[in-house]
């Protein structure tokens, strides 16, 4: 199937800094620029249909020239961390892909920074 996107704009999503729509490029009306701080986070809530292994898609962009590690913590559980590298401009948006265990139903998925450079601006993910 193809897979399904979550706005980080969108509620149930939680974006702990601002949504955002100063830095073209973002799917739907904006994206989380979360705050410049660890424990900052985006959250989205992910519905698997089944248990198991899936693609997690994470839409970014980091202006910036220093990497911007951040966890991303599946139903409380740390699994990865990625480290959403230096994209050229905050109008450049990449993908990175992870694979990722989840449950049957409904996941939460916190990408949550490990530096205090904070996320960086997090459109979508994608599952
Ligand atoms: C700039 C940029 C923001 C970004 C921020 C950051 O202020 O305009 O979009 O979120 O830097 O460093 O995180």
């Amino acid at each position: 199937a193809a897979p399904a996107r979550y706005e980080a704009e969108t509620s149930p999503a939680v974006c702990t800094g601002t949504i955002d729509s100063d830095r073209a490029g973002y799917s739907g009306s904006g994206f989380c620029n979360g705050g410049n701080a660890v424990g900052a986070y985006a959250q989205f809530t992910v519905n698997a249909s089944a248990a198991g292994t899936a693609t997690l898609g994470i839409r970014f962009a980091n202006g910036t020239t220093t990497a911007r590690p951040a966890g991303v913590i599946v139903n409380g559980s740390t699994v990865q961390t990625p480290s959403f590298g230096g994209t050229g401009a905050w109008t450049t948006w990449s993908t990175t892909t992870l694979t990722v265990s989840l449950n049957a139903g409904g996941n939460t998925v916190r990408l949550s920074p490990t530096t205090a450079n904070g996320l960086p601006n997090v459109d979508y993910i994608e599952v």
